[in-house]
């Protein structure tokens, strides 16, 4: 680490960071107007399923570049997950596992689905669901486990199957943030039970591949693919003569009557978006390597951790340095990122809720009206303290945001932050 005695900026001094720190990368608006205007034109702005135009196309595309059996497009990635459950057979009574460093819009739909979330503790070298932790919490009534493959880093993918095969539980993956990652040389979502992705955002704020709204399901399951087209594709195009597995096959072109398809223009966007998914993942991670090599010299400071067999992505929600207190005096993270964003650093405190104390959870929730529903009742209410771990992990790392071009004396200047805040924290102390 070079020396860098100097006063902070916090403190007075002068900014590390001085060079442009805007993304250099533009998303193709031209192509993606080009594509709107050939459906405005002949009108073909609905459907979905063989036939349809765009929406199939992309469906296909996606599902090529995965290497999945099956694909099926969704009005948003809560509805994919929510389709996912069903797949995975969830319903009143049951339960599934998920993070407490998570996200309602993961199990929303399985709370819908008359479902129980029980919440697991993340593995704090990582940030991701531990699947130690999770093998503990199957009860008989565990339906699915759904663990976040949160900010594009892969959860370890060959412990949960294991943990499903053993259990006979299914694998609802949040794929939110992980298109175009890969486990074992395989693309995630091209094995296992099932994955859903996002497509919410647009460009660079958005999910790795995006068209303003709109959610993908793969899974290579033929019973899960006609249970997830039974919850979501009604008047999907040819939807009848898909179903080939008894009940579905009693259902005619109006499936189970849930229209969750994606909107044809969201999907034109989310189609030019894929065309540039590789560039962006390469650029982005060689930004990210960039920087934990850097900032990983520094005592204190711990990239977050990646398994061996995964290839990891960041293009949305940034990717974290865990941060130790112990190393600089007990500086609180919020002070040492306060100091990193004066010197002109681009970096927030990592944080999600936790799940756990959500009001709904600490309080419960009449969901159906009448005490029905799975947050009522004999619902055993969650309160602070019963996630020590995600309790302890919350508030403990630096976020800091992807990137796919940035400016090349940028990113050598953030690095130097970095290396001026940890070299100069105690003038933050005395
Ligand atoms: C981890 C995670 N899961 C699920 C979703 C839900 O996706 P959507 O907003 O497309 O419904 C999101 C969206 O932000 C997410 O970040």
């Amino acid at each position: 680490m070079t020396t860098n005695a100097a006063q902070l900026a916090l403190k007075g001094g002068p900014k590390a960071v001085t060079a442009d720190s805007s993304e250099q990368w533009k998303r193709p608006v031209d192509k993606e107007m080009a594509l709107i205007a050939g459906l405005l034109e002949t009108g073909a702005i609905s459907g979905s399923g063989p036939g349809s135009g765009l929406p199939y196309e992309f469906e296909t595309q996606f599902k090529d570049y995965i290497g999945a059996e099956y694909c099926l497009l969704t009005d948003h990635g809560s509805t994919a997950l929510a389709a996912g459950f069903y797949a995975a057979g969830v319903g009143p009574g049951d339960e599934i596992i998920t993070p407490a460093i998570g996200y309602l819009g993961t199990y929303g739909g399985a709370l819908f689905l008359g479902a129980r979330p029980v919440f697991c503790e993340p593995d704090p070298k990582t940030l991701l669901a531990d699947p130690a932790d999770i093998e503990k919490r199957i009860t008989p009534r565990t339906k699915a486990i759904c663990p976040i493959h949160a900010c594009g880093n892969v959860c370890d993918m060959d412990a949960l199957l294991a943990i499903g095969e053993k259990h006979d539980i299914a694998i609802v993956e949040d794929g939110a943030h992980i298109h175009g990652a890969e486990w074992d040389g395989k693309k995630i979502g091209s094995f296992g039970d099932v994955c859903c992705y996002s497509l919410q955002g647009a460009g660079t704020g958005g999910k790795p591949v995006c068209g303003g709204e709109g959610g993908i399901v793969t899974t290579s399951n033929r019973l899960y693919y006609e249970r997830m087209l039974a919850f979501a594709h009604l008047h999907r195009s040819g939807v009848a003569g898909e179903f080939t597995i008894y009940p579905y096959t009693l259902l005619d072109s109006q499936a189970l009557g849930q229209k969750l398809r994606a909107h044809p223009l969201a999907m034109a966007v989310a189609k030019v978006s894929l065309d540039s998914l590789d560039y962006r993942i390469e650029n982005n991670n060689a930004f990210r390597e960039q920087v934990f090599a850097q900032v990983g010299k520094i005592p204190g400071l711990q990239p977050e951790a990646t398994f061996p067999k995964a290839k990891r992505i960041s293009l949305y929600g940034g990717f974290q340095i865990i941060y130790h207190p112990e190393a600089f005096d007990g500086l609180p993270c919020t002070t040492f990122v306060e100091a990193l964003v004066a010197e002109g650093v681009r970096a927030h405190v990592w944080g999600w809720p936790l799940a756990h104390l959500r009001k709904i959870y600490t309080e419960g929730f009449d969901l159906w009206g009448e005490g029905r529903g799975p947050l009522s009742g004999d619902f055993k209410l969650y309160k602070a303290g019963d996630y020590p771990i995600a309790e302890a992990t919350m508030g403990q790392a630096i976020t800091i945001p992807s990137y796919i071009e940035p400016r090349d004396d940028f990113v050598t200047q953030m690095i130097a932050g970095f290396q001026k805040v940890a070299e100069n924290y105690r003038q933050l102390i005395d």
